[in-house]
């Protein structure tokens, strides 16, 4: 879908930490993509809520719910799985975000939106 690879210093991905928003521009002009550190991994997917195509960060970067175990839409409060991007409860029940493929070595997160 895209030639891109985007790489994030790995100490600006906190654990359970605000998410690295970035821009996905084959998806369209305001399409975007965020990565999250959850138990010290690096988990990409596309920004788009699976029951209504919006954002789900109301606020940049917020993609954790308050217990810090799960993405939530800003929007309806859907639940999703940081590490498989499935969603547990809400409207998008069974459904899922898009992952994008992200790989981390010596300090430096690297989306492949290449592998997209
Ligand atoms: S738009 Fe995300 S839960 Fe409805």
């Amino acid at each position: 879908m895209s030639d891109t690879v985007l790489t994030f210093n790995s100490a600006d991905l906190l654990e359970k930490g605000d998410g690295l928003r970035f821009a996905i521009p084959a998806l369209g002009p305001h399409a975007s993509g965020f990565v999250v550190r959850y138990q010290g991994k690096a988990y990409a997917y596309v920004n788009r809520c699976a029951h209504v195509p919006v954002e789900l960060d109301w606020e940049h970067g917020k993609f954790f719910n308050m217990t810090q175990e799960w993405l939530i839409c800003a929007t309806h409060g859907a639940m999703y799985s940081p590490q498989s991007g499935r969603c547990i409860v809400g409207p998008c029940q069974g459904k899922s975000l898009s992952p994008i493929p992200v790989s981390e070595h010596d300090g430096i997160v690297t989306v492949h939106l290449d592998q997209f």
